[in-house]
């Protein structure tokens, strides 16, 4: 047995350079060599650029991938989001559902889109050991490997009260910090994306008395009047400073007018709270505007910025719609108002330059935040008047998207044998793991991504990663047991 230096995994990847470096999605991100060298974030597109991304609902009962939005869109969207806890929850081989993400989805595009990763500690951050935060790293650098670009959203939305990690600012900070330290170890080309919520209606109902620790409160409570309100900063609490994080992103939606249960047109300028905190003005239900922490000035310009996720949500299945609204807006109107607000709005686009991805929430789900459950469709690529208006919008800015490249298909098997540039595996599924043990195993415990046969690397296996390995090596340099 015999180790190898964490600095050769780091050199793995390099042997795929050359395929990648002519693209800027991967240019950034293969090694960190290249983005030392560059003036830009890693994974950042050249100024004047930005990425659009998707999460889409690739659930077994949803079936949508990203082929098919490709397909649908007629572009190779620039990244994919998908989402996994913090340890691992077990694979459901039924319902498809818990694991670590399928970047399958991915590389079957045959594009160099980015994989985005949002990580959940739904279990509190607590329970997120060092071994979990250190299997994280090797699982995301085999996407990197792959040819694809990373990006790692950790406990999202954490200035909200709707997740177990809710707010707890100082041990969410030092839980990041550990993180982005164990994380950058194997992965040291993944880009850490903090990503509270969008300030506007901030505190969300949150009041200083449910927040446990006393500390936690001193913290939220920014401007020392003794309550937590809009005056407050909804966002510094819970930084955890320039140096661990690589973006920084919000959530923002649409819903409406609360109880958010009916359609209506959004006030024009809306999609710009998001960067400036402004709640606009809506005589109809006198809504004054209302200033929140504006977001791009503190956090869009030592790093670049994005909506990590975002949309508008279509009311499938409406009530309680008001008398003032005479005529019901079609879904078309709902959601083409929403992207020619923001994403095919040049205007909107130029006076936020550090705004380089813009991630829609491509999702059909039922959501009761008003109170009463009412299906939401923030889909832009479904219906087919949608689609249609939304390609026919971004036709008219996609010069200003970097959009993903074509890249060769993956060899096929476990690795070489086909394609004259094969790439290596993404590390699922496994074929000697049996059904009844999921092979999205809590911790990934085969690197089968390296081996390549045509590559040479046949010799290197098996790539045997233990979690005693990993959290000896932690302690003694970190070393790969081979
Ligand atoms: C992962 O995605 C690929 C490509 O869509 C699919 O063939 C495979 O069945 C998926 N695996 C799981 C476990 O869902
Ligand atoms: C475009 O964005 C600007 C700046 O936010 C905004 O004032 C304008 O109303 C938007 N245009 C549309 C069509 O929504
Ligand atoms: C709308 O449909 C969803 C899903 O079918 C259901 O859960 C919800 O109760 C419905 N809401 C209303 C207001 O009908
Ligand atoms: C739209 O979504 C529904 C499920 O909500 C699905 O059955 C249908 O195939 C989708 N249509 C397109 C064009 O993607
Ligand atoms: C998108 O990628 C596919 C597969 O790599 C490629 O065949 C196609 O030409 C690309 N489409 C565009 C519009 O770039």
């Amino acid at each position: 047995m015999t180790i190898l230096p964490l600095a050769l995994l780091f050199l793995l990847p390099l042997a795929f350079a050359q395929r990648t470096t002519s693209n800027p999605l991967a240019a950034t991100s293969t090694s960190p060599a290249g983005a030392a060298a560059s003036a830009t974030a890693l994974n950042e597109p050249p100024d004047g650029q930005l990425y659009f991304g998707l999460w889409l609902d690739t659930s077994v009962t949803s079936g949508d991938s990203p082929l098919a939005a490709n397909a649908r869109v007629g572009r190779n969207i620039s990244w994919f989001q998908f989402s996994q806890n913090i340890p691992v929850d077990q694979y459901n081989d039924v319902t498809g559902v818990g694991g670590i993400i399928n970047a399958t989805k991915v590389t079957e595009t045959d594009t160099d889109a980015g994989i985005y990763v949002t990580v959940y500690p739904l279990n509190g951050l607590a329970a997120v050991t060092v071994q979990d935060m250190a299997a994280l790293g090797i699982q995301l650098q085999s996407y990197i490997a792959a040819g694809h670009a990373v990006c790692l959203r950790f406990a999202p939305e954490m200035n909200g009260n709707w997740f177990p990690y809710a707010t707890q600012p100082t041990l969410f900070k030092s839980t990041w910090i550990t993180l982005y330290n164990t994380v950058k170890q194997s992965c040291p080309s993944c880009a850490f994306v903090w990503s509270p919520n969008a300030a506007v209606g901030y505190p969300y109902g949150i009041t200083l008395d449910s927040v446990a620790s006393a500390a936690d409160q001193a913290a939220l409570d920014t401007n020392n009047d003794g309550q937590l309100d809009n005056t407050d900063d909804a966002y510094a609490a819970y930084y955890p400073g320039d140096a661990y994080v690589d973006w920084n992103g919000v959530s923002y939606y649409y819903k409406g007018n609360y109880p958010n249960d009916y359609n209506v047109i959004q006030p024009q300028g809306f999609f710009e709270g998001s960067m400036n905190g402004v709640l606009p003005e809506v005589d109809e239900i006198g809504q004054q505007r209302t200033q929140y922490t504006p977001f791009y000035n503190a956090y869009c310009m030592k790093h670049p910025c994005m909506l990590s996720e975002s949309g508008a949500s279509w009311k499938v299945n409406q009530t309680g719609i008001p008398d003032w609204l005479t005529v019901s807006p079609t879904q078309e109107q709902v959601e083409g108002a929403w992207w020619r607000d923001g994403i095919t709005n040049i205007t909107f686009l130029s006076t936020y330059p550090r705004l380089k991805m813009i991630m829609n929430f491509e999702w059909e789900k039922v959501e009761t935040d008003g109170g009463i459950p009412t299906l939401r469709d923030f889909r832009l690529t479904n219906a087919t008047d949608v689609l249609a208006a939304f390609v026919a919008d971004l036709e008219g800015v996609a010069q200003r998207y970097l959009w993903a490249s074509y890249v060769a298909p993956p060899p096929s098997g476990s690795g070489g044998g086909g394609g004259s540039n094969p790439l290596p595996q993404v590390p699922m599924p496994q074929a000697s793991v049996t059904r009844a043990t999921p092979y999205r195993a809590t911790t990934p415990t085969v690197l089968s991504l390296f081996y390549s046969a045509a590559q040479g690397w046949e010799e290197m296996r098996p790539y045997v990663f233990t979690v005693a390995a990993v959290t000896a090596g932690l302690a003694a340099g970190v070393g790969l047991v081979l």
